[in-house]
């Protein structure tokens, strides 16, 4: 038997806190509220749906994974963020147009009272956007100390126990890290000096690791995956993940790829592309922005297919990414994808998808589980980057030099184990139960 970890018990009220108030994050908090409420399944939720077999298949145990672990219950969620933009939950799950107006407005009056906070937002890393509710701070250093002061002030307006930060703003301008990002000491230097380099996820990072705030990155900037950041968490005892929700596209290359890989199909190249007209594809309009997420989603295939082991069926692979910003459209995203695969004495096959999917309806449950995965690490006295984590995340943060694992199935199995193994139980290697 493996040794149980000594967990603290998820007494009291769990606040989750959104730097970003747009599509992902309103639709998650009304989902949220709406189970609550008995009018919604939480579809899409690992924490919430799923089950977890313990021991021998004959055994026959097969808990929900909310009832194995002791995770937050939904009644003791309670929601904050900060947005330039929006000014309450409301008006922003309106603007946003994810859900229809009967999902809606049961929850209204909840997500009314949510009214944002003014953000630390800069124009020069989201330039399609102008920030209106924005901290009238110039020093990076105050900005920092700003955001901590409005986390202690809701933790204490909202009672809360405990807290988890999940970033759902934009996706900012790509950047590499650079020597401010090197250790905590540069990066305090660099907050003080006002360093260019510094992003405003960055900064709400900071923040949130110092008040001891998990925090996870749903975007694929730069926010954690930076020494600094990971020295911190680790010296502060925090938990955090990154980064970048996996959904749509994404989602589907890691499911079909392990397949092909499992069937020892070559692939000669996979073009994909979307249209998409939310305010997330009108800011990755900006080439500056895309290459975020280009580089973010390039990086899956090449860790799932071993082209070093595999030369002759993945040595010689094209991968292509588009984002296309088509405002009509809205949240329904339509993705294509053209797979050119190749078999039997070389014979070429091609696979088509075309997924019509709506990315906050797939993103929402993952913010939910993070926060509720993040609070549990924490009360386990987990820090440091969780790569058990990696199911949810497009280009998951490595804690070791092995880097990344991108296949699925790999990761539901590291997930799960990881909970088994918190519990006292024995991991699985094999026939994943349900
Ligand atoms: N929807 C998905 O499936 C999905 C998948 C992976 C990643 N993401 C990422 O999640 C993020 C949120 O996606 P979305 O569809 O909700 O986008 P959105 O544009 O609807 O919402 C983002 C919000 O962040 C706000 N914002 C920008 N900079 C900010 C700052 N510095 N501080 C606080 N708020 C700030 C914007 O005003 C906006 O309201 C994006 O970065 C997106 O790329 C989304």
């Amino acid at each position: 038997m493996t040794e149980k970890l000594s967990i603290t018990p998820a007494s009291g009220r769990l606040g989750v806190l959104t730097p970003g108030l747009g599509a992902v994050a309103t639709t998650f908090i009304a989902g949220v509220i709406a189970a609550r409420k008995g009018l919604a399944v939480p579809i899409g939720s690992v924490s919430q749906m799923a089950h977890i077999r313990l021991g021998r298949r004959e055994e026959g145990r097969n808990p929900l994974i909310r009832d194995f672990v002791p995770l937050a219950g939904l009644d003791d969620l309670v929601f904050g963020g900060w947005d330039p933009i929006s000014s309450n939950v409301l008006e922003a799950a309106r603007t946003c147009g994810v859900l229809d107006e009967k999902d809606i407005a049961p929850v209204s009056s909840e997500l009314e009272g949510i009214v944002a906070m003014d953000a630390v937002f800069d124009n020069q890393w989201v330039k399609k956007l102008d920030g209106k509710r924005v901290k009238n701070l110039d020093s990076k250093w105050d900005q920092a100390q700003a955001l901590m002061e409005d986390i202690e002030k809701f933790r204490a307006d909202n009672e809360c126990d405990r807290l988890v930060m999940i970033w759902c703003g934009s996706t900012e301008a790509f950047q590499e890290a650079s020597a401010v990002h090197e250790t905590v000491d540069s990066f305090e230097a660099g907050l003080k000096s006002n360093d260019e380099n510094i992003a405003p996820s960055q900064i709400y990072a900071y923040a949130a690791i110092m008040s001891g705030v998990p925090f996870a990155n749903g975007a694929p900037n730069l926010a954690l995956d930076i020494p600094c950041m990971v020295e911190l968490a680790k010296s502060r005892g925090v938990p955090v993940a990154g980064k970048d929700f996996k959904t749509g596209q994404t989602l589907m290359k890691t499911l079909l790829a392990p397949g092909l890989k499992a069937r020892m199909l070559g692939l000669r190249g996979w073009f994909s592309t979307n249209i998409l007209g939310n305010r997330d594809g009108e800011v990755l309009d900006d080439p500056d922005n895309f290459k975020t997420k280009e580089v973010s989603k390039l990086g899956v295939l090449d860790t799932i297919l071993q082209p070093d082991s595999y030369p002759d069926l993945y040595g010689d692979i094209d991968h292509v990414v588009r984002i296309n910003y088509y405002p009509p459209r809205g949240d329904n995203k339509e993705g294509w994808d053209n797979i050119d695969i190749f078999g039997w004495l070389g014979y070429p096959m091609q696979i088509k998808v075309d997924f019509l999917c709506r990315d906050s309806i797939l993103a929402a449950p993952i913010v939910l589980d993070l926060a509720l995965f993040l609070d549990l690490a924490a009360r386990a006295d987990q820090s440091g980057v969780q790569e058990w984590l990696s199911f949810y995340l497009k280009a998951p943060q490595a804690s070791t030099d092995a880097g990344p694992e991108h296949d699925i199935f790999i990761q539901q199995t590291k997930l799960k184990n990881t909970l088994r193994e918190w519990m006292g139980e024995e991991p699985v290697t094999h026939s994943e139960a349900g």
